[in-house]
């Protein structure tokens, strides 16, 4: 499940203080925001810019090159299904319909309870046991759409608590 921090200005800029001098310093940054906070704020774009001597535009249009980058929080759980040609051997293409249908997004998109942020991948070396999908981190083969209702159910069961 994701459990990342907020947005803490002081946080990000202490990532970007010790990875400013690396060379390439920018691709290192990000990846190192999204790591700790889920995403990249908007907020952060002009720290990052100011601090390696880039435009803002610049900073923004290579995160919007990478669908790796996100300016959004991501939903509670990140799904990943596999767009690679191993499993649309097996019927990919189907269950990747069939997912969108069952969670009413697109790729890229997170649906409107933030349960779900839906991201297309390509392979997980999972390839003889597809179609594969990626639930945060864990792999699951052979999903069939009926599979994966049971799953979604039972990700977002709330546990009763009991006094
Ligand atoms: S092609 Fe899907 S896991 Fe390799």
């Amino acid at each position: 499940m994701n459990d990342k921090a907020k947005w803490d200005p002081q946080a990000v800029q202490g990532i970007i203080a010790s990875l400013q001098h690396k060379p390439g310093a920018l691709l290192p940054i990000l990846h190192g925001i999204q790591n700790a906070l889920g995403y990249i704020p908007p907020d952060s774009v002009p720290m990052i810019a100011d601090a390696i001597q880039q435009t803002r535009a610049e900073v923004h249009g290579v995160i919007t090159f990478y669908h790796h980058f996100r300016l959004t929080p991501p939903g509670r759980i990140k799904l990943e299904v596999c767009r690679a040609e191993a499993c649309q051997a097996r019927g990919s293409r189907d269950l990747e319909f069939h997912v969108k249908e069952k969670l009413g997004i697109d790729y890229h998109q997170t649906t409107l309870d933030r349960e779900f942020s839906l991201e297309p991948v390509y392979c997980l070396g999972n390839c003889a046991c597809g179609p594969t999908i990626r639930v945060d981190d864990d792999i699951i083969g052979r999903i069939t759409p009926e599979k994966f209702d049971l799953l979604v159910d039972e990700l977002t069961t709330t546990a009763l608590e009991i006094r």
